[in-house]
């Protein structure tokens, strides 16, 4: 995996909120997200898995980009893999891997706003 073929990829140091999640494979995945008005302002991810761990990854971080929380919500490992028609079977789990870490950062958001 070359990191500089995804514009999503990377860390930040202070983020609205973050997750990171050991997949079935042993893979990690990990979305860091700022907002402006409940809307996606920036997204990055970070993976230490295979070439399609980041491909998934970079495709769920262009989905939710600039969307509302309500409507980053709705980013699934099936959109994801519509968006990658080459995924093999045996990587669609590094689909799920994705929405499930965004899906967790969105909660993160959530939660932190809720003590705040
Ligand atoms: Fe592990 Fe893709 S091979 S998440």
């Amino acid at each position: 995996m070359d990191p500089s073929d995804f514009q999503h990829f990377g860390r930040l140091n202070d983020p609205d909120s973050c997750a990171a999640i050991k997949g079935v494979c042993g893979d990690e995945m990990e979305f860091y997200l700022v907002f402006r008005n409940d809307c996606i302002h920036d997204v990055r991810f970070y993976t230490d898995g295979c070439e399609y761990t980041g491909i998934c990854g970079e495709t769920a971080a262009k989905l939710a980009a600039g969307r509302h929380i309500d409507d980053a919500m709705g980013v699934s490992a099936a959109m994801i893999r519509k968006e990658i028609p080459g995924l093999p079977e045996d990587h669609i789990h590094c689909s799920i891997l994705a929405a499930m870490t965004l899906m967790k950062a969105l909660a993160d958001y959530l939660y932190r706003k809720s003590i705040t």
